[in-house]
């Protein structure tokens, strides 16, 4: 039997390339130095595309793989698909829920703390000599028994309340509506009313077209100059610019960000900032989540071209 064909956006580890290249034609988008022609010579025979959360599959992807039947994504977050495209021809979307929810909510919860201690300036403090030259390190601020917003209480705003509430923080949320598993913490409708009684705000909303800058200005001076805003989700759902001009005037105290717009590049005043703590999207970056979400990735595509339901179907 002919393997199928599969579009690959990005790179895998190796432990997940060997195997795909095993079970399928893989064809290498990234690689290709002329992605337009690229598309145009394999799009034809492509009947899966392989991509990663941030990379997705536009419009124009689409369209170039006429006989397109799957798209697998590596990642929780599926709003860089173009899900109207897909729908309309059919074409199944999957994605990779619950392997990496624990680490996403950790490395949301770490950020709290690193940037709360002052952490990083910490370890220079030491390793610059600064300890022993200047003394006691300047006092930060405390985490425990503060209060926390939740936007967006799915898997993911769920795992970091339940971390929160380990450090006896007074915890409350927004969503669509309350949730019955959210027992003991707040429901807060609306975004300002939350953010103005957080002292940290944790964005964990599954981004769309409808989330897009949720978190505006209104939003971010209601956290206030005291306040800290945590984003784990996609920069999205935060308008950046909003965010660099409180940052810059300290109508917002702190930021911890593992997701940016345009990233892997980012704007560069977040780089000219001492109140912002810069991660390189990594919060699913273990090895014991990365290596089960190539796994979700091929058991999908496998499932699909076996004619077997498909194991986490988005669509
Ligand atoms: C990325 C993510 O897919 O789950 C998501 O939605 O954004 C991440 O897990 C990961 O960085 C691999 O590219």
């Amino acid at each position: 039997m002919t393997k199928p064909h599969i579009l690959q956006v990005g790179p895998y580890p190796e432990w997940d390339q060997v195997p795909l290249d095993a079970a399928f034609h893989m064809h290498r988008y990234f690689e290709a130095p002329d992605k337009a022609s690229f598309l145009a010579e394999v799009g034809p025979q492509i009947r899966g595309i392989a991509t990663r959360g941030e990379l997705g599959a536009n419009a124009a992807m689409i369209a170039a793989c006429p006989q397109l039947e799957v798209i697998s994504v590596y990642g929780v977050g599926y709003d860089a698909v173009d899900l109207d495209a897909a729908r309309a021809r059919g074409i199944r979307v999957t994605n990779t829920p619950d392997v990496l929810t624990n680490d996403v909510a950790d490395l949301g919860v770490a950020m709290m703390l690193v940037q709360s201690r002052g952490m990083i300036g910490a370890e220079t403090w030491v390793r610059d000599g600064s300890w022993a030259a200047k003394g006691l390190y300047p006092l930060q601020r405390r985490v425990w028994g503060k209060r926390a917003g939740v936007l967006g209480l799915g898997r993911i705003g769920f795992e970091v309340a339940k971390r929160l509430a380990g450090f006896d923080l007074e915890i409350a949320y927004s969503d669509v509506g309350p949730k019955d598993y959210a027992k003991g913490w707040e429901f807060i409708a609306d975004p300002v009313a939350l953010a103005a009684r957080s002292d940290f705000l944790f964005v964990t909303l599954a981004a769309s077209a409808v989330t897009r800058h949720i978190v505006g200005a209104k939003v971010i001076e209601a956290l206030g100059p005291e306040g800290m805003l945590i984003n784990i989700s996609r920069a999205s759902n935060i308008d950046e610019e909003a965010l660099l001009a409180a940052l810059e005037s300290g109508k917002l105290g702190s930021a911890a960000l593992d997701v940016f717009e345009g990233e892997p590049k980012l704007n560069p005043r977040f780089l000219d900032l001492p109140n912002v703590l810069v991660q390189p999207h990594h919060a699913s970056g273990t090895y014991e989540t990365r290596q089960a979400m190539g796994k979700l990735v091929r058991d999908n595509l496998t499932a699909h071209f076996a004619g077997q339901p498909l194991l986490t179907p988005v669509l």
